[in-house]
């Protein structure tokens, strides 16, 4: 069986270094690697309109953002397609015949929806179409027949409960769809990048984020003011690594050839936390280090940007392109969909057939 990569984003706003370490690196080599035979990149504006809805401009505006920020980190339209939800009508057939499949009280106990619906306060009054979105998701999966989905640690009830509505999709109806596998972050730091200030998770509506696009100085100032170890207040203290989010962040991003680039005097990370937990280490130094890190690893994708920056145009109709092929897709899974749940009576001369057959024997 053919391997084939679905992934996404919602457009809310523009991706910054948590998404690029947890899932936007990681698709870049798969999409290099050579072993998938399709590769979709959605961008998921229908599912942003689920608790945007009352926002529709914002959603509109990151849609290039995200491209831009897709394209300057490698993603190559060649290579993938990158699409944008709303513009594959087949998703939202799909999405109500999954609905059928799942029940209220399951996607109450889906672990992401509900901290989601805490997070927006939507308690009181949760809109259908938020609630629902993890059908919609598998809507999204399914109707390229993904079979690796690589997406970050929070995503992974989406594709419990896709692989879920796939099974019980092929007992009733016939084996038509494929159980998709996900693909996790494969280094700890990666799996759940903390925000500069050290809180749980970069977020926009926090403030503790380094985006992709941020230029050089920002990211620098951003770097040096991150929460480190509240202990350690003289250099000649022992330091703490854990809640440490520089320590975190050279976790996720920084390389041998870094060390003997910026800090020769060290063998790797573990002799430089070694160090930092015996005291006599400074902060400064290591903020340093991972901003040289830092920026090395985003000046390229910076670049890139810039590039593509000076032909919008040319962007919206590689979005154009790949959403046409993507329609393509999905539509022959949708028409096999309704085959299989016996509802392509235009298509089916045979059960036409069939049916006057019963007829002239009545
Ligand atoms: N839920 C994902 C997010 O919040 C976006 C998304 C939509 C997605 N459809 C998907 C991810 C399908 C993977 C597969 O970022």
């Amino acid at each position: 069986m053919d391997k084939i990569i679905l992934t996404g984003d919602r457009p809310t706003g523009r991706l910054h270094v948590g998404h690029y370490a947890g899932s936007i690196r990681r698709r870049v080599e798969l999409q290099n690697s050579g072993t998938f035979a399709k590769i979709f990149i959605m961008i998921a504006d229908a599912q942003a309109l689920t608790d945007n809805f009352e926002n529709p401009q914002k959603v509109r505006e990151n849609i290039i953002e995200v491209a831009l920020d897709y394209l300057s980190c490698g993603l190559d339209p060649a290579k993938s397609n990158l699409l944008i939800q709303s513009q594959i009508p087949e998703l939202t057939e799909l999405t109500f015949f999954y609905s059928n499949l799942v029940t209220v009280s399951r996607l109450q106990r889906n672990p992401t929806v509900k901290s989601e619906i805490q997070q927006r306060n939507f308690e009181a009054s949760i809109p259908v179409g938020f609630f629902t979105y993890p059908i919609s998701q598998a809507a999204d999966i399914t109707a390229f027949k993904a079979t690796t989905v690589p997406v970050g640690e929070d995503q992974l009830p989406m594709i419990e409960q896709t692989r879920e509505i796939v099974r019980k999709f092929n007992s009733i109806y016939g084996e038509t769809l494929v159980e998709p596998e996900v693909l996790l972050p494969e280094n700890e730091a990666c799996l759940r990048l903390p925000g500069t200030d050290g809180k749980q998770k970069m977020s926009k509506s926090l403030g503790n984020c380094i985006y992709l696009a941020d230029p050089e100085e920002e990211v620098k100032q951003k770097i040096m003011s991150m929460y480190t170890d509240p202990q350690h207040l003289r250099i000649s203290d022992p330091g703490h690594l854990e809640g440490n989010c520089v320590f975190t962040y050279l976790d996720a991003f920084s390389k041998p050839e870094h060390f003997a680039e910026y800090l020769p005097e060290y063998q790797g990370l573990d002799e430089l936390k070694a160090h930092y937990q015996r005291g006599g280490l400074g902060d400064v130094k290591i903020k340093k280090f991972l901003n040289q890190v830092l920026q090395e690893e985003l000046a390229p994708i910076r670049k890139k940007r810039a590039e593509y920056e000076k032909d919008i145009p040319a962007v919206y109709e590689i979005l154009r392109k790949g959403s046409e092929i993507a329609r393509e897709e999905a539509a022959r899974t949708l028409a096999e969909v309704k085959r299989a749940m016996k509802i392509d009576y235009f298509e089916n001369e045979e059960w036409i057939r069939s049916q006057c057959e019963k007829y002239d024997r009545a």
